[in-house]
């Protein structure tokens, strides 16, 4: 079992580039079912969901090969259309495999996705939503069975801004009949740049990035390979910001989308640190005393990303004040707050709201990553706190982060993986 030994108390300077968005490469991964043709995805990041998403695809029958940060697909050799339980419970995006292998072989089975534990991860959405488009879906033992001869347009407005459901009903309808327009669509950077992906190949998707998409359904036999670079990961460079303002220092945060950031950055500044935006740049400087910051709920983008409230809960433990978090997308996470609560976090949790009570300095401890952005945050916390932390349950952190030691070594943070 891999952990990261962290010393704190040393600050972060210098210059870190951000890695491409696994929110974007999943999805994009299982939208090369399309085309038949041979994809070149670039800024693929290392890390163990884009691994998890390559065993699918080889399951499938596609030709799957990695070349330093891109990944190339030829989809042309499918010839499968199931997914089997141990390669669903992987990750919770395998579902986002459902409307793409749909869209291509007409039919589909799988069982229920896997995942962080960080609360009930319903796809009724999902399964509502491809029903309306014309699947026959039936589920028996844990599986799903889907079946469509035909996909047809129609109006979808979806209950809750989902994500991954906004993604299912893009892969699907895209090579439906008819014109789909969903309604109360996610709005996250990472659905613009599969509709980006989608558009490049010959798909009609007009919206994306607001809440209303509009998808003309296109000849799927029209559809041709694609080249196309990943997005920055916004959460990765906010969790390098949190970093900074926990530790200390001058960093700049390279390879990056300001505008993605810009809950997280008002965040930092009310906290004390000093920001500044460029193109593709953000410069953080933290010198000052953090302070509490207000008090944040989590939303669907623009608002505040749930997939920063821990990272961001870290900075809040070592600010002067109080700091109060509202969980509102998943109903169990936070429980990062019992292994901060061991290095010495004073943190009230009631139902789906945290209420931080900022301490003068952490002290290093023993603790395990309770998730993927949970993990993140003790790596955050242990930067700042007194003497040695070591934190275990990588495989969490694995999911998102690459080699998350070596990107804050690089920045002066005595941290290493045992
Ligand atoms: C995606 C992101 C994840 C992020 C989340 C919210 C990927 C790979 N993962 O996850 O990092 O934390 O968005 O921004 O992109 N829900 C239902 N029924 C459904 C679908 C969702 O009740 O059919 C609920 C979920 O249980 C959850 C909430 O809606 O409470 C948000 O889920 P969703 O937006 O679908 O998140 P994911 O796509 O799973």
């Amino acid at each position: 079992m891999s952990s990261f030994i962290i010393q704190g108390g040393l600050p972060l300077n210098g210059n870190i580039r951000v890695h491409g968005a696994k929110n974007s490469v999943l999805p994009i991964l299982s939208a090369t079912l399309l085309n038949r043709g041979k994809n070149v995805i670039t800024n693929c990041p290392y890390i163990s969901d884009v691994d998890s998403s390559v065993r699918i695809l080889n399951h499938l029958g596609c030709q799957v090969e990695r070349q330093n940060d891109a990944i190339i697909v030829d989809s042309s050799t499918m010839s499968h259309f199931d997914i089997p339980d141990c390669l669903m419970r992987e990750m919770r995006s395998s579902v986002v495999f459902l409307g793409a292998i749909l869209a291509r072989s007409g039919k589909a089975v799988m069982s229920f996705p896997g995942g962080c534990d960080i609360g009930t991860r319903h796809i009724d959405l999902h399964l509502q939503a491809l029903r309306e488009l014309g699947a026959n879906i039936s589920e028996s033992n844990g599986n799903i069975f889907c079946e469509a001869d035909v996909i047809v347009g129609k109006e979808i407005n979806l209950t809750f801004p989902s994500v991954g459901a906004t993604e299912n009903i893009l892969l699907t309808a895209c090579t439906g009949k008819g014109v789909t327009r969903i309604t109360n669509a996610a709005r996250e950077p990472e659905i613009e740049d599969l509709a980006n992906f989608l558009n490049a190949m010959g798909c009609k998707v007009i919206g994306a990035g607001t809440s209303t998409i509009s998808i003309e359904g296109v000849n799927i036999d029209t559809l041709r390979g694609v080249e196309h670079k990943i997005i920055p990961d916004r959460i990765v460079a906010s969790t390098y910001l949190c970093a900074t303002a926990v530790a200390g220092g001058d960093v700049w945060v390279e390879d990056v989308i300001p505008s993605h950031l810009s809950t997280v950055i008002s965040l930092m500044t009310e906290a004390g640190c000093e920001i500044d935006t460029r193109d593709d740049r953000v410069h953080i400087v933290r010198k000052a005393p953090l302070k509490a910051m207000r008090p944040m709920k989590t939303q669907p983008y623009p608002g505040f990303p749930t997939d920063a409230q821990a990272t961001v809960m870290s900075v809040a433990t070592c600010a002067e004040g109080t700091t109060v978090f509202v969980e509102n997308i998943f109903e169990s996470r936070f429980r990062h707050v019992g292994e901060l609560a061991r290095m010495g976090a004073d943190i009230k949790v009631e139902g789906r709201v945290a209420v931080v009570c900022g301490v003068p300095k952490l002290f290093g401890a023993q603790v395990h990553s309770t998730d993927l952005r949970g993990g993140a945050a003790l790596v955050v916390a242990a930067l700042g706190a007194r003497g040695q932390t070591k934190v275990g349950d990588l495989h969490h952190i694995d999911r998102g982060y690459e080699k998350l030691h070596l990107a804050l070594s690089s920045l002066g943070a005595d941290m290493k993986r045992v």
